[in-house]
């Protein structure tokens, strides 16, 4: 295999050129940050796990209808993608609340919401990626209200799919973060990654509001356990996933 060059180092991977323009190599790490990497650390095996349940998780949506992209994995902590060009959004949906939502409205973790709720946050590690409002994502010419739209809607029929999937795995889907990207043609496609590290997942079959948590709070919150809950995860994506077929 040729050295690829890098072209940007995140805090959860690294993406290389390839020698076609149109994809990119993205390299998932085992370091770990919270905090806006305030709290830094590393899950062993974490950047295969993601990664594993990260292209389950995308076939099954791109069967499901939505456009994303991931074209395979050539290595278990190593996805080819199409090359995107990364709108600075962090798009939060929750159907549970937890998390942000909890600490800035006073609802106590736990609540169900009676409709899902879609957030956009500006993707800006300096700023600490703020809550955005409609005005000042328009403002900041973030996005257009077509493709507010486009992603909103996105949004919301991927919370269909994956809160029927991680029910099918045992497990809560309480809140996730979507990252969107154009394509060469101005297309909107589904990016980034969807992993315990951007979801929060309870195992239904634990009522322990500690013991039921398997996503990255673990790590988070210094909960203990935190390889074995992601490995847990990834095996649950599996056998979710050898059902279907
Ligand atoms: P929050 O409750 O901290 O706002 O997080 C909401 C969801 O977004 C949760 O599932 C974790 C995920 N998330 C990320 O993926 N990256 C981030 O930087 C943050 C703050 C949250």
């Amino acid at each position: 295999m040729s050295v690829y060059s890098q072209l940007y180092e995140g805090k959860a991977k690294i993406l290389y050129a390839t020698e076609d323009p149109e994809v990119l190599l993205a390299d998932f790490k085992d370091d770990a940050t919270a905090f806006n990497a305030q709290k830094r650390g590393s899950i062993i095996n974490k950047g295969k796990i993601n990664c594993s349940i990260s292209s389950q998780l995308f076939q099954q949506l791109e069967i499901y209808g939505i456009k994303t992209h991931y074209i395979d994995s050539p290595h278990p902590h190593q996805m080819r993608v199409k090359a995107v060009k990364i709108l600075p959004l962090e798009v939060v949906v929750r159907n549970i609340a937890a998390g942000s939502l909890c600490q800035q409205t006073g609802l106590s973790v736990g609540t169900v919401l009676k409709q899902p709720l879609v957030e956009f946050y500006y993707k800006n590690d300096q700023l600490g990626d703020p809550l955005l409002t409609r005005d000042r994502l328009f403002l900041l010419e973030l996005a257009t209200p077509e493709q507010v739209d486009v992603i909103h809607n996105l949004a919301l029929q991927v919370n269909e799919f994956l809160r029927d999937f991680w029910q099918q795995c045992g497990i809560t889907l309480v809140d996730f973060k979507l990252e969107f990207g154009l394509d060469s043609q101005q297309q909107i496609l589904l990016a980034d990654e969807i992993s315990p590290d951007t979801c929060r997942l309870w195992n239904i079959a634990e009522a322990d509001p500690n013991r039921r948590v398997m996503d990255k709070d673990r790590f988070r919150r210094d909960l203990g356990n935190v390889e074995n809950a992601y490995q847990e995860v990834l095996q649950r994506v599996l056998k979710a996933v050898e059902s279907k077929t």
